[in-house]
């Protein structure tokens, strides 16, 4: 575990992050990102897209690896990640649609496309820097518990505590799908560097265990412990959970990069 840091709140987290991405890509326009969905990431996309704007960054070249996809859902679906991503990143930061990869939940083509996910993750060089959330029972991606450590991209059955938290993007719960294709724990740890992020008291809990507890299946996101590179950004609601010892509290944040 590299580093954890307490901000103000998502907008500050996302700034943060924003200015390592900008820095990045850069240095390095070719750079590949690691792409989740969900409501945590999107101060990020926010905070890096009024940067690509105003500082003019070239993302021509920028390649983007979604995190997952829900397993049956038509991509053109408004909550399948494939419409999701392509509407708060795709073109919110101006990328090249070609070089943005969401795996596919067509339920024919399942078997291959794990396969597939994984070998243009790494024709595409790996990913550098990879955004994740974390769900309230400790999974990143949808890796839930149990989730082999060594685990690649691969179909997996959805929790019934998933699914009812996603239930808010859908009409009904009965609508939202009960599998999913994820890039695995392994896949995930692959990255040069990991952004797990995480705001709110309802995610104190997964947060302590993910950092403190022993690195474990049960919890997918305590595999994040076994990275050289880290950087854990979390509100105090989130943090609630751990020592003041196991993080240093960040104000003015975008000095602090
Ligand atoms: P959220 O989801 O960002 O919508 O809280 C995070 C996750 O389930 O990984």
């Amino acid at each position: 575990m590299s580093e954890v840091f307490v901000v103000s709140g998502p907008a500050e987290a996302g700034e943060y992050v924003a200015e390592i991405l900008a820095r990045a890509i850069t240095t390095n326009p070719e750079t590949v990102l690691g792409l989740a969905t969900g409501s945590t990431p999107l101060p990020i996309y926010a905070a890096l897209a009024e940067k690509v704007r105003t500082e003019g960054i070239d993302v021509s070249r920028v390649s983007g690896f979604a995190l997952d996809e829900y397993v049956g859902i038509d991509p053109a679906h408004d909550q399948s990640y494939h419409h999701v991503i392509d509407a708060e990143v795709t073109q919110t930061l101006g990328l090249n649609p070609e070089r943005v990869h969401v795996p596919s939940g067509n339920p024919e083509t399942l078997e291959s496309a794990g396969t597939a996910y994984e070998d243009a993750i790494r024709a595409a060089g790996g990913v550098d820097w990879q955004i994740l959330g974390i769900g309230a029972n400790g999974h990143i991606g949808f890796n839930e518990p149990g989730s082999p450590l060594d685990s690649l991209t691969r179909r997996v059955p959805l929790t019934e505590q998933t699914r009812e938290d996603n239930a808010r993007f859908f009409e009904t719960i009965d609508e939202v799908p009960r599998h999913a294709i994820t890039q695995g724990v392994g896949t995930i740890l692959r990255a040069g560097h990991l952004f797990l992020l995480a705001f709110g008291a309802h995610k104190a809990d997964a947060v302590a265990r993910a950092i403190n507890g022993p690195i474990s299946p049960e919890i997918p996101a305590s595999a994040i412990q076994s990275h050289p590179h880290v950087t854990v950004l979390l509100d105090a609601a989130a943090a609630a959970g751990l020592a003041p010892a196991d993080y240093t509290v960040v104000e003015g944040v975008v000095s602090a990069v």
